[in-house]
């Protein structure tokens, strides 16, 4: 919209500069030959504006749902990489190294599911860069036991958030346990891909 009502401008700038110069006289030839030269030039810039602003990635999805699809035993103090991949909306999930990295900046809404089967205590941490942002353990002899938790955080663009075993004394996960976030506001509305600047 913009761009249109500059080239009216440009135009009507044209038109009026030359009709207060002479008909047929050089110095109006040569302000009208300047002005069609720059609308050229101007046309130019636009048409490589309108191909970027293609390009230009407005509300970024950005989601994953991991699940479990074996029993898993974990030692203390190793990530827990979720084995089956549910959906993984902007590629922020790695299943080989277990980490979410946030793909774009902004605030995020993650949860954790975990079943363990009956046994000794069972615990597990929420991660982002090193810090410990959830925990959640518990202890049952006779029965499975399921926990849950979720937090929201704020990343900045390539920040990791994984799940992390705690308590050694019953190392298996079962299957179906999950693990998921998603993007709920992005810091920036519209994000230009990288290699376009
Ligand atoms: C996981 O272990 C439970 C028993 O605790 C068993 O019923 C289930 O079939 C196992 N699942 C897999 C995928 O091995």
């Amino acid at each position: 919209m913009f761009l249109k009502q500059l080239i009216v401008v440009v135009m009507t700038c044209t038109t009026s500069v030359a009709s207060t110069l002479p008909e047929g006289s050089s110095d109006r030839d040569q302000v009208v030959a300047k002005m069609a030269s720059r609308l050229e030039e101007v046309m130019g810039e636009l048409a490589a504006l309108k191909s970027r602003l293609d390009l230009v990635q407005c509300s970024p999805h950005v989601g994953f749902t991991l699940t479990l699809d074996v029993n898993l035993t974990v030692a203390p103090e190793e990530i827990i990489k979720f084995d089956y991949i549910m959906y993984n909306e902007g590629q922020g999930y790695d299943p080989e190294t277990g980490y979410f990295t946030a793909p774009v900046g902004g605030m995020y809404l993650f949860f954790v599911q975990a079943e363990t089967p009956p046994g000794a205590g069972f615990g597990l941490s929420l991660m982002k860069e090193d810090a410990e942002w959830a925990y959640i353990s518990g202890n049952n002899e006779d029965s499975r036991l399921t926990l849950f938790d979720e937090v929201v955080l704020n990343l900045q663009q390539g920040q990791r958030v994984w799940i992390l075993k705690r308590d050694n004394s019953n190392p298996v996960i079962r299957h179906r346990s999950n693990f998921g976030g998603f993007l709920i506001a992005p810091d920036r509305q519209c994000v230009i891909p990288n290699n376009l600047s």
